[in-house]
C-alpha cells in the first residue's frame, strides 16, 4: 500500500503545490476541498496526466461524522496516512464585534479549531500505532496577533496553535510529529484570497506585490517547508514555523496606530 498525503483544504494555493510536491516523493494524494467539484477534478487530472496517484473528495469538515469515516477509509482502502495536512481556513474579512454573530463565531471555531480536533482523534491512533507521522497545520497572522474586526478568526485561529501544542505534548514522545506554520502575509491563492477580495482586486493586488516584487507568499515555495517539515529527523524537529514575504513587515513588528 502506498504512503499517503491526505490535504484538508485542497484549493489551488497551498493545498495544490503541497500536493505536488508531495506527488513528486512517491505519495498517494487524498485532496479534501468543500465545494469545488470542477476544481478537484482539475487538481486529480494533473496529478494523474503527471503519473502520480491521487483521489479526491468532496466534504465539508464541519459536517459531524465525515472527516473521521474519510480518515478510516484512506486507512483501510487506500494506505497509512504518513503525512496530513490542516489547511482549513476561518477568514471572514473584517467584521466589528456587533456585525460578528454567535452562528459566525461559532462557524470559525469549527473551521478553525474544532476541525483539527475531530482530525486528531481520528488519525492519532494509527499514527501512535506505527510511531510515526506528521500532521502539518497551516496558521496565519491571527494565530499570534489579534486585530480589528478578527474576533472570530483570531480567536479560533489562536486556539488551533495552542492545540497543536498541547497535540505536540502528548504526541511527539510517541513519535509523531506536529508542526504549526505562521503564514504571516498574504498567499498567491486564487481560491481564498482571490475569492475573497474579487478577481479585479486581486489581479490589482498581484501587480502591485506579485512574485517578482515578493510581496506574496507562493504556494510552490511554502510547500516546499512544508516537504521538508514532514521529512526532519526526529532528533531535530521544528514545531512551529513562520514564513512571509522578505518585504513584509513580521508580526511582531505591526506599525503602531497613528495617535
Ligand atoms: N490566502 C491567504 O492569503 C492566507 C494568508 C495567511 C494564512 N492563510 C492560511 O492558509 C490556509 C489556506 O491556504 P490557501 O489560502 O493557499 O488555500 P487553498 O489551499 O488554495 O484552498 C483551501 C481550500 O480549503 C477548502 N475549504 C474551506 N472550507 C472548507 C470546509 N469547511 N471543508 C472542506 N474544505 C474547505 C476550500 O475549498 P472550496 O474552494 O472547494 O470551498 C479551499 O479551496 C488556511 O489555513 C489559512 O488560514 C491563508
Amino acid at each position: 500500500m502506498p504512503k499517503v498525503c491526505l490535504i484538508i483544504g485542497a484549493g489551488a494555493g497551498i493545498g495544490m503545490s503541497t500536493s505536488r510536491r508531495f506527488a513528486k516523493d512517491g505519495y498517494h494524494i487524498c485532496l479534501v476541498r468543500r465545494s469545488d467539484q470542477a476544481g478537484l477534478d482539475k487538481s486529480i487530472h494533473e496529478l494523474i496526466e503527471s503519473g502520480h496517484q491521487a483521489s479526491g473528495f468532496i466534504l465539508d469538515v464541519t459536517t459531524p461524522d465525515h472527516l473521521e469515516a474519510l480518515v478510516t477509509k484512506i486507512e483501510t482502502e487506500i494506505g497509512e496516512i504518513h503525512t496530513a495536512v490542516y489547511n482549513i481556513g476561518a477568514q471572514i474579512g473584517d467584521r466589528n464585534l456587533d456585525s460578528t454573530t454567535h452562528k459566525v463565531f461559532e462557524l470559525g471555531w469549527k473551521l478553525g479549531t474544532f476541525g483539527l480536533f475531530r482530525l486528531a482523534k481520528s488519525l492519532m491512533p494509527y499514527m501512535v500505532q506505527r510511531s510515526s507521522g506528521c500532521l502539518l497545520v497551516t496558521g496565519a497572522t491571527a494565530s499570534v496577533r489579534g486585530n480589528g474586526g478578527q474576533h472570530s478568526h483570531a480567536a479560533t485561529m489562536a486556539s488551533r496553535r495552542m492545540l497543536c501544542q498541547s497535540l505536540n505534548a502528548e504526541f511527539a514522545p510517541k513519535g509523531v510529529h506536529i508542526a504549526h506554520i505562521v503564514i504571516d502575509g498574504l498567499i498567491d491563492a486564487p481560491d481564498t484570497l482571490g475569492k475573497m477580495l474579487g478577481p479585479d482586486a486581486f489581479e490589482d493586488l498581484k501587480q502591485r506585490k506579485g512574485y517578482e516584487k515578493n510581496g506574496l507568499l507562493v504556494p510552490d515555495q511554502i510547500a516546499e517547508s512544508y516537504f521538508h517539515l514532514a521529512h526532519q529527523h526526529p532528533s531535530a524537529w521544528t514545531h512551529e514555523l513562520d514564513l512571509r514575504p522578505h518585504s513584509a513587515l513580521p508580526w511582531w513588528n505591526h506599525q503602531k496606530l497613528d495617535l
